[in-house]
């Protein structure tokens, strides 16, 4: 520790001192964006067409007071609208009978008079591939221009965190590099500028696309830390930080639940995303339950939005299949492929490879163990079957779910069912009532999901169990 003489000696000079000086803190992390109701937006512009072989179902907001801004998210929808129809002519070129789909969903992160934020997912499926985009729009109403990276910081601080992301990133900042030539861009559907969003933590997250740099990466994010930037932040900066209601304040981490010690239980729900979802997670988020989703692929492409909503919920997300095959009867190539393309899928939108599966039905052999392995999954099934799909009533299944569940146990159900969300508040209920803590899977098998293994409830059965 310095002494005072030694201090008074030797100052510190005035360009150390302030705050403003101290570096940029910047690492590569994966970060949920908090977003605000969609009922904060009134209006959208959406269309829809849908046929046998074709799905296309556009939606964006249109928000009172930003002209600009709606032009904005129309003329974005249509750039990628016009790809899809581009791509749809050369597939048909190939040959009839392939399914294609679009979705472009959106959700609100940010709002205040002065500054909106959107974020735009465009989605789209062409026969098995599928490829989800994400793009962030912020707009200054004042100076009614949409805002770059760039513009959240003062002139003078930008190269400081320009190479804050650069480094962050792994690749040092050396003239016009892929970081630098992504920031730069002025951003258009499938172009190279980040998304970026404020946490409710103060910090900046930025997320480089798949394309946007060189090299396979996937989505690159990378978050700077919110007390490094309150003295570099421009005014459109600020206003946007204010916007999403982030507080320059550390966030909460989520509860530490010790399952060996506290009585758990994790409620999981399956083949969604749906048309339930978003209800279900307002409502396990207002109760402080944490749950898991496992995920059909193609509905993820169907409604990426939702699926963000889910995680940005801080949701566990596990894959369940490309197309909600029995995969037994896959040959090996395309029952790995398939497993393959949802996990890309969900992470594309989450930026994180599940590490669970659970397999339709709760079909699985050998083939599938050994795929699940091979992608790092463990497979999660369930003690407690609510059979939800069969009776469709909502008293019948939180009877189903209380009555069954011990210590430990994996409850089963599905959120594309009005019933089964209904169900929910009073499973919650009644299972805190008898002492219950609700965890993720992951939570429940302590934090160590063994790919490959099998789990029916809390702890582990052998590797290869045949049947089941
Ligand atoms: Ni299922």
């Amino acid at each position: 520790m310095p002494s005072a003489a030694s201090s008074s000696t030797f100052p510190t000079p005035p360009a150390d001192r302030g705050r403003s000086e101290a570096p940029i803190q910047a690492r590569m992390m994966v970060t949920a964006l908090p977003t605000l109701p969609h009922t904060l937006v009134r209006q959208q512009a959406a269309y829809k067409v849908v046929d046998r072989d074709v799905h296309l179902d556009v939606a964006v907001p249109q928000l009172p007071g930003a002209p600009g801004l709606n032009r904005q998210l129309r003329a974005d929808a249509d750039t990628a609208v016009r790809s899809f129809r581009r791509t749809l002519r050369r597939e048909a070129s190939k040959g009839p009978g392939r399914y294609h789909a679009m979705t472009v969903g959106w959700q609100v992160l940010g709002r205040s008079k002065q500054t909106i934020g959107i974020q735009l997912w465009v989605a789209q499926q062409h026969g098995l591939r599928v490829t989800i985009d994400r793009r962030t729009v912020w707009y200054d109403t004042s100076t009614r221009t949409v805002l770059t990276t760039r513009d959240l910081f003062t002139p003078a601080a930008w190269p400081a965190a320009q190479k804050a992301i650069s480094g962050a990133v792994g690749q040092p900042l050396s003239g016009a590099g892929p970081v630098q030539a992504a920031l730069a861009d002025r951003g258009a559907p499938g172009g190279k500028a980040p998304a970026f969003g404020f946490t409710a933590a103060g910090d900046l997250a930025v997320t480089f696309g798949p394309h946007a740099l060189p090299g396979d990466a996937g989505p690159v994010s990378v978050r700077l830390d919110g007390r490094s930037l309150d003295s570099r932040l421009s005014a459109a900066g600020r206003s946007a930080r204010s916007a999403a209601g982030a507080q320059p304040v550390k966030a909460t981490p989520p509860a530490r639940v010790d399952c060996a010690k506290r009585k758990c239980v994790a409620l999981t729900f399956d083949d969604g995303p749906g048309p339930y979802t978003a209800e279900l997670v307002a409502l396990l988020q207002q109760r402080k339950v944490p749950a898991t989703f496992f995920v059909v692929g193609n509905r993820v492409a169907l409604a990426p939005d939702l699926l963000a909503a889910v995680d940005g919920a801080r949701m566990e997300v596990g894959n369940h299949s490309l197309k909600h095959d029995e995969l037994t009867t896959l040959r090996a190539p395309d029952l790995k492929g398939d497993l393959e393309t949802t996990s890309r899928v969900i992470a594309a939108v989450t930026g994180r490879q599940p590490d669970l599966l659970r397999p339709p039905y709760g079909s699985r052999n050998q083939s599938v163990d050994a795929a699940s392995k091979q992608l790092g999954m463990a497979e999660v099934l369930w003690d407690v079957d609510t059979l939800d799909w069969l009776h469709a009533d909502a008293a019948r299944v939180q009877k189903a779910a209380v009555r069954r569940t011990r210590r430990g146990s994996i409850i089963l159900m599905h959120d594309v069912f009005r019933t089964s969300v209904a169900a929910v508040p009073g499973i919650i209920d009644d299972l805190r009532r008898r002492g219950y803590t609700f965890v993720t899977v992951s939570q429940l098998l302590r934090q160590h999901p063994v790919p490959g293994r099998v789990y029916r409830q809390q702890g582990a059965t052998r590797p290869t169990v045949r049947g089941g």
